[in-house]
């Protein structure tokens, strides 16, 4: 499932990070490459140990983590510290799998749910869609700045070429409870009724059901 979340990040943080961002050095993206990925790896990032990093990464992920969407959709046990990647013209990331395993030797979790969160609006730079590989065919996103897009990190993808101007996003990846992406899609679909239920008709017996099932389809697949 790939799904987008409008509005992540309202305007008066965004103003603050990119501020933030123009201040700082990034360096080679091919530096936190694994091998498979250096190969077509072609852009930049702000180091890990970064003085702005821990401001960033409240701004962002504070917003994300708490958005009822990627709650939904993703199901998180671990969420990844976010990469901040910079594109400038003739860079690009070629097709790639996400690694499937990441984070330091004491903090392991597996990469089930790939986020980028567009920092920067896109009339700001040429080129630089997301190209996701999926059973419809390739998708292309290219999102307002503040919005965000969630993919399998099973997917094949790639960032095409940026010819003009500057591409700035965050990338973040989660261990879900659920680790079937059908699974998680179906519980999304599901939660999507319930919470309209539950809104609309509280005390009607199908709401009731409809809330039992989802919550013990959680029970049934959550692995903790
Ligand atoms: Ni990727």
């Amino acid at each position: 499932m790939l799904l987008q979340i409008p509005n992540v990040l309202a305007k008066d943080k965004l103003t603050v990070i990119q501020t933030i961002l123009t201040k700082s050095q990034f360096v080679d993206g091919k530096l936190s490459a694994g091998m498979a990925a250096e190969r077509v790896k072609n852009n930049e990032e702000l180091a890990g140990d970064a003085k702005e990093i821990q401001q960033l990464n409240n701004l962002v992920m504070g917003s994300l983590v708490q958005h009822p969407d990627y709650q939904s959709a993703t199901l998180p046990i671990k969420i990844a510290s976010p990469f901040y990647a910079r594109y400038r013209p003739g860079m690009t990331y070629g097709d790639h799998v996400d690694d499937p395993v990441m984070g330091p030797p004491q903090g392991r979790y597996r990469s089930d749910v790939s986020t980028t969160v567009f920092l920067n609006e896109p009339a700001n730079y040429e080129g630089g869609e997301l190209v996701i590989r999926t059973s419809f065919g390739d998708q292309q996103i290219k999102l307002p700045a503040g919005h965000a897009i969630v993919y399998p990190s099973s997917s094949l993808h790639h960032v095409a070429e940026v010819t003009q101007g500057e591409r700035l996003v965050a990338v973040t990846w989660a261990q879900s409870m659920v680790r079937d992406a059908a699974r998680r899609e179906l519980l999304y679909e599901l939660n999507q009724a319930r919470e309209s239920l539950l809104k609309q008709r509280p005390e009607e017996d199908e709401t009731k059901r409809v809330d039992v099932a989802y919550v013990n389809l959680i029970r049934m697949w959550a692995e903790t």
